[in-house]
């Protein structure tokens, strides 16, 4: 757990990004199912870790961002990948577009600890993940650019729990065909400098779908599992 800010970065952009901003400690819990809570897993899951963590001490604040309810828009311009300094010459960002971007990355950066709901939907993350994903990952801002770009992320803890429909074990058929996850790991692992914990659950569609049901009793040992795993994850992180 990172502790009251003492220093600050200031990138070669305006913005100033605090290595550390929350005056109480702060919990990210981002949702990106199709579903609500009635049948999500994820969402049951991201929930699960809110509650331990806020309950693992004193003053903890869970920031609930919905992004079904409350998506963010794709970048309204491609120039808002970058840093300002390493854009195109004479690109202009439309003024909303800048601040949409600005609130997305504001929101991570006064996070300690983000957990990330992500179910998988045709193989990939959920078209509001990706929007959010497309916005923190900003070299120059976030992700390293040549050598000595700073990287405020770096360190902080990511919980990503992923739900899937069926089963994407060592020996299933649809083995190698998440390509969510290694999405996830590259870019908050890899170029955010985070520490990815992935939680994932299998097997999800034996709850409703009935072709699937003879996986159920193996889809609610590992929900279970998983929700200690998440516990246990919280009152560390
Ligand atoms: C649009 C859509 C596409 C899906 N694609 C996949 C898929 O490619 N692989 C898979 O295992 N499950 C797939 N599923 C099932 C979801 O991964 C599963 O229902 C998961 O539990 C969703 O997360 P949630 O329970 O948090 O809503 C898909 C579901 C939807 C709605």
């Amino acid at each position: 757990m990172e502790s009251v800010p003492t220093t600050f970065h200031v990138v070669k952009s305006p913005r100033v990004v605090p290595a550390s901003v929350t005056l109480v400690p702060t919990l990210l819990r981002l949702d990106s199912s199709y579903d609500d809570d009635a049948t999500s897993v994820s969402r049951a899951l991201t929930g699960t870790f809110a509650r331990a963590w806020r309950a693992s001490g004193p003053d903890r604040t869970v920031v609930e961002h919905d992004l079904r309810t409350d998506p963010v828009p794709p970048p309204g311009h491609g120039a808002l990948h970058w840093a300002e300094e390493l854009r195109a010459p004479g690109v202009v960002v439309p003024a909303e577009a800048e601040a949409a971007h600005a609130r997305v990355l504001d929101e991570l950066l006064a996070a300690d600890v983000v957990v990330i709901g992500a179910p998988l939907y045709n193989y990939g993350p959920s078209a509001t993940l990706k929007a959010w994903l497309d916005h923190v990952h900003v070299p120059g801002v976030t992700a390293p650019f040549g050598g000595d770009a700073p990287r405020p992320l770096r360190g902080r803890r990511a919980v990503v729990v992923a739900a899937r429909g069926t089963a994407h074990d060592g020996d299933s058929e649809a083995e190698g065909r998440d390509h969510a996850l290694p999405l996830l790991r590259l870019i908050l692992g890899d170029a955010l400098g985070m520490d990815v914990h992935v939680v994932t659950v299998d097997r999800t569609l034996s709850a409703t779908v009935p072709t699937f049901a003879g996986e159920r009793a193996r889809f609610e040992r590992r929900f279970a599992a998983a929700a200690a795993e998440l516990e246990e994850l919280a009152a560390r992180s």
